[in-house]
């Protein structure tokens, strides 16, 4: 049914003990019914094609970085093929037409054009396929950094929730995350598209009305009329660790505060897996102050620090430091750390950053994981964090709904991965990167078979255009 009374569960709420500002519930039953996913058709391996072109140990990549191989798209793919073939895949494996969908919203921070929106161009590979059109559907295009694709999916939740709704939405998050060459970047670069059917009575994911944001004008990474990122990247770590501690304490603002126990999964938005092991163990001592747990392992690591009983903030700060390093070192943090947070990291190690589309794949591969694991998420708690350059955390959580594993089991995460094609020399993936380069005019053809929809040219008024291959 669209439109309509919505059914919003209250035994949940009551649970949870959330306050609610406004007085409304924050459970609706509105959420993520499904998704489908597209990796680039390239694998770049770090260890053995990347790390001795660029005259670095392969374990700055695989333990410094947590990455071991990156997705890169061919030459006949950008941010709308991409984006494109996860959404046909999502909709013929729900058996959707255009005129289920009412609204198409697309996060990127990749686009290519300055006005018309990549939901367009998607909305028109997409009806290659079909005998409808998508003539009175809502389409838009979001953009705050990677943050966006968290956006755009609460803009589709509240849309359904707000009983206005002509269909279910469709929200793609797509990007390519290209670095100068050279950049430190460089190593964790990646392409590929998250496609998710937002509705009401989610199969996959309800997701809760209270969200905790941590937001900041800042210069951490930007790209000013630029295809590739100015970044300071060092800083660009701190400044992620600063506002999901901001979005976090927002967030037990609204919601009491918050412990590991309550959580099966925490997927985190993963630039590369270390910076995610970095926010976790903050985000883990956070949220054992004053816990059980704390008074538990306080018998062999010591009392936390507190900043009262130092003259220095830099004394305070090793201590703290240090008491953090111990911190990890615990049974407590590591079965917390495998059970809750590794599963989310798994796919992030073999495609490299999806910037919009990173932490919706970092659920992806939670999900994934705890399938393959026997694990039974039904109505488990799942805690989403989010970012964005520039700079901007969102967290807020999330219950596995009871029809979870059916969606999964047709991920198809393995199928995806294995179906890339390996760029086996350093001076290929050198010339796929030029080929990429907006500023530069080269004539590489594609290194793998074409699949699905490709970018084949361009129209009289300098707009991309694209055929289905099959
Ligand atoms: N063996 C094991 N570990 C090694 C090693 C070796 N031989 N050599 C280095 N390492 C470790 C380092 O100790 C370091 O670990 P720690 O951070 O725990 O100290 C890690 O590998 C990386 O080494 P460097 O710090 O020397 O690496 P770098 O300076 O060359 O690049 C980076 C790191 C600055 C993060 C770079 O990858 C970058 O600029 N990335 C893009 C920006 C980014 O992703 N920022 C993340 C937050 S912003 C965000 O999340 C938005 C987004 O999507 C971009």
């Amino acid at each position: 049914m669209i439109g309509g009374t919505l059914n919003l569960s209250i035994a949940t709420v009551a649970e949870q003990g959330f306050k609610t500002p406004y007085g409304v519930s924050p459970y609706m039953n509105v959420g993520i019914d499904d998704i489908a996913f597209q990796p680039g058709r390239l694998k770049l391996d770090l260890k053995t094609v990347f790390a001795p072109a660029v005259d670095q140990p392969p374990k700055k990549f695989t333990s410094g970085l947590g990455l071991s191989e990156i997705a890169l798209p061919d030459t006949d793919e950008d941010i709308v093929t991409l984006g494109a073939d996860a959404a046909l895949e999502l909709m013929n494996k729900n058996d959707l037409t255009p005129s289920d969908i009412g609204r198409i919203d697309v996060a990127t921070e990749s686009s290519f054009d300055r006005s018309k929106p990549a939901s367009t161009y998607i909305a028109g590979c997409l009806e290659q396929r079909f005998d409808e059109s998508f003539r009175n559907v809502d389409k838009g295009e979001r953009k705050f950094a990677c943050i966006a694709g968290t956006q755009a999916v609460n803009d589709a939740l509240n849309w359904v929730a707000a009983g206005v709704r002509t269909g279910k939405a469709l929200v793609i998050a797509t990007d390519e995350a290209f670095y100068e060459r050279g950049d430190p970047g460089e190593a964790t670069q990646g392409a590929g598209a998250v496609a998710m059917l937002i509705d009401e009575n989610p199969r996959l994911m309800s997701i809760s009305r209270i969200h905790g944001y941590g937001s900041r004008d800042e210069t951490d990474f930007l790209k000013p009329n630029q295809q590739y990122p100015s970044v300071d990247g060092k800083r660009s770590v701190q400044v992620y660790l600063a506002r999901m501690r901001e979005a976090i304490t927002h967030f037990e603002e609204q919601s009491g505060p918050l412990h590991p126990a309550e959580y099966a999964l925490a997927p985190f938005h993963t630039p590369f897996p270390k910076m995610v092991r970095k926010a976790a163990a903050l985000g883990f001592r956070h949220s054992i102050r004053g816990t059980d747990i704390e008074a538990t392992i306080a018998d062999r690591i010591g009392d936390r620090p507190q900043q009262a009983d130092f003259d220095a903030d830099d004394a305070y700060v090793d201590a703290i430091q240090a008491w953090t390093e111990d911190l990890r070192e615990t049974d407590e943090y590591t079965s917390w750390y495998n059970d809750v947070v590794a599963p989310t990291l798994s796919l992030s190690a073999h495609v490299g950053n999806w910037y919009t589309a990173s932490v919706h794949l970092a659920r992806v591969s939670g999900l994934w994981n705890a399938l393959n694991e026997g694990r039974d998420l039904a109505g488990e708690n799942v805690f989403v964090a989010s970012y964005g350059s520039g700079s901007q955390a969102e967290v807020h959580q999330e219950v596995v709904q009871e029809q979870w594993k059916e969606r999964v089991r047709e991920f198809d995460v393995v199928e995806k991965l294995e179906a890339r094609t390996n760029i086996t020399d350093f001076e290929t993936y050198r010339d796929l990167h030029r080929a990429h380069d907006e500023t530069t005019e080269t004539d590489m053809s594609p290194i793998s078979e074409a699949t699905g929809f490709v970018h084949d040219g361009t129209g009289s008024m300098g707009e991309r255009t694209y055929r289905f291959i099959g």
